[in-house]
């Protein structure tokens, strides 16, 4: 596989997609254990990303040189070119022009494997401060932009090439492709990892870590992760995994028997449910605060699932459905300064004193292949191409307290919205689509008598990863059908309105 090089980019994970993406088992490293990792795996190339530093600055990451002396390819991206052309013998200066943003560049008139089938001019993402100026030995230019000459570099002897630019981003026109060029035609790999083979190995993974007596227990949420996860173990060792659902009452209408007939009687797993309602929503009265909301959730969670696990004892073992993002995002050589907009409850996030090994055989993973290994196995697809659900629930789509009569509410809502948009087949471009219950009172008029009832917010929105959103349109005629059925069967709501806020700066869940 292909070894990505971490030098403090915020797209590590993005270029590991889309090697993926071509077919190629790849991982992502920090620079001070690249050299062991490279050892470690069956090394096809090497990507260096990119990086805030400049190559001269004090604290730049630190690169082993030893990773250019593998006999393997090498793609260096924006700080990772300027870190390559810097050390084989090249110059790098700051350019006093920063360039930012869409670009066109020019390919010249080489002909370079990394730049295959794309000739002629075309945009690409920059940004960066510093730039190569001077070429290191053996390299030429591959393709130039109006203010940087050096856009592409490349040695096909050595079969080692530089971008200026950032061809993971989608506003690369031609980005993927020249991901793909390097995994096929420079690094020569056949480009055939896929689900199949990824389960597979987990599979046979997971067998020797628990061994022919081991038993393991896993908390499946409903949501795609965990679900995936479970079935993964359970191929591997049957009914020494043991399931554990807690229904605590914040759960979407129907999803408590989804769940149990798509494990229990489909998949044939040692299922518990858990009826945790009335614990967690005692434990929310009379809270408005989201934070406040939010933890109190994850502590009953973690008390419900502790009470649980005591009933297997001999198990030493716990599942979780931990991905890729999750893991990768703690070894970054950048700091974590982000701000905490909202603490995450996941069912993956137990506490260590529960003193269990962890089995995790998503961790490898991004979560579209999440779902391919989940279709591999023959997982039910109403569970496979479910819309994201927070791990605190209906809770985070009330504002304001949480009340039976409110979840209930909500749940009916949520269900029409939800049953509407599918039956139109209007759910296949969209991200996430659902009520929020805002516990806003308006005046109504039903027949001939007054009503003072809830409104309702449909929240519809188009992303990619969650981390951004824009609101999705939805048609008109749709849209009344929606708000006619829940102003009409729902009773206690009557007035639905449309939430039309990107994210940022709002967010896609309203607490
Ligand atoms: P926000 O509201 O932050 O949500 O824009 C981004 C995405 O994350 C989901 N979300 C959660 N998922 N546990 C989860 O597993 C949580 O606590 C949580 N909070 C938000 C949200 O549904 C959206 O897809």
């Amino acid at each position: 596989g292909l070894l990505i090089v971490d030098l403090g980019t915020q797209y590590a994970q993005l270029i590991a997609r889309r090697l993926r993406e071509a077919g190629t088992w790849c991982e992502i490293h920090p620079p001070a254990r690249a050299m062991e990792a490279a050892a470690a795996m069956n090394l096809a190339g090497i990507v260096l990303s990119g990086g805030p530093a400049s190559v001269y600055a004090e604290g730049a990451p630190e690169v082993p040189a030893g990773l250019l002396e593998l006999g393997v390819p090498v793609l260096g991206i924006c700080y990772g070119m300027q870190w390559m052309s810097r050390t084989l013998g090249g110059e790098v200066e700051g350019s006093g022009k920063r360039e930012f943003g869409h670009t066109e560049i020019q390919r010249g008139e080489d002909s370079s494997a990394l730049f295959a089938g794309i000739e002629g001019s075309t945009i690409v993402w920059m940004s960066h401060g510093d730039k190569v100026v001077k070429l290191p030995p053996g390299f030429h230019t591959v393709a130039s932009s109006a203010t940087c000459e050096h856009a592409a570099i490349g040695d096909d002897e050595r079969r080692f090439y530089g971008v200026q630019f950032h061809p993971e981003v989608s506003h690369s026109v031609r980005g993927k492709e020249i991901l793909a060029n390097f995994v096929l035609d420079v690094c020569k790999l056949p480009g055939d990892w896929k689900a199949e083979n990824i389960a597979e190995r987990e599979i046979e993974k997971i067998k020797k870590l628990v061994g022919e007596t081991g038993e393991v227990i896993l908390g499946l949420s409903g949501g795609v992760d965990s679900a995936v996860a479970a079935v993964l173990v359970h191929r591997a060792i049957g009914d020494r995994l043991h399931c554990i659902f807690v229904d605590n009452g914040l759960l979407r209408k129907g999803e408590r028997e989804l769940v149990e007939h798509a494990f229990r009687d489909h998949v044939g797993l040692d299922l518990t449910t858990v009826d945790a309602r009335k614990r967690f929503v005692d434990g929310l009265a009379g809270v408005t605060d989201p934070e406040r909301k939010r933890k109190i959730i994850g502590n009953e969670f973690v008390e419900v699932f502790r009470v649980e696990a005591k009933r297997f004892q001999d198990a030493r073992f716990l599942g979780q459905g931990t991905l890729y993002p999750d893991v990768i995002e703690s070894v970054a050589v950048h700091g974590g300064n982000t701000a905490v907009i909202k603490s995450h409850h996941n069912v993956g996030g137990l506490p260590d004193d529960l003193d269990m090994e962890l089995v995790e055989p998503l961790r490898e993973l991004f979560k579209d292949e999440v779902r391919e290994v989940g279709r591999y196995l023959g997982l039910d697809e109403r569970i496979l191409m479910r819309q994201p659900f927070p791990g605190p629930g209906l809770a985070v789509r009330i504002a304001g307290e949480i009340t039976q009569e409110r979840l209930d509410l909500l749940a009916e809502a949520d269900a029409i919205c939800t049953a509407e948009i599918e039956a139109a087949g209007a759910h296949k471009t969209l991200w996430q689509y659902f009520a929020v219950l805002l516990p806003v009172k308006s005046v109504g008029v039903m027949g001939d008598a007054r009503t003072y009832e809830n409104a309702c917010a449909l929240r519809i929105v188009e992303s990619v990863d969650g981390m951004t959103a824009d609101w999705g349109y939805l048609d008109h005629q749709l849209l009344r059908r929606i708000s006619n059925r829940i102003i009409n069967e729902v009773k206690g709501i009557n007035r639905v309105v449309l939430d039309i806020s990107s994210k940022p700066p709002a967010t896609i869940e309203w607490e």
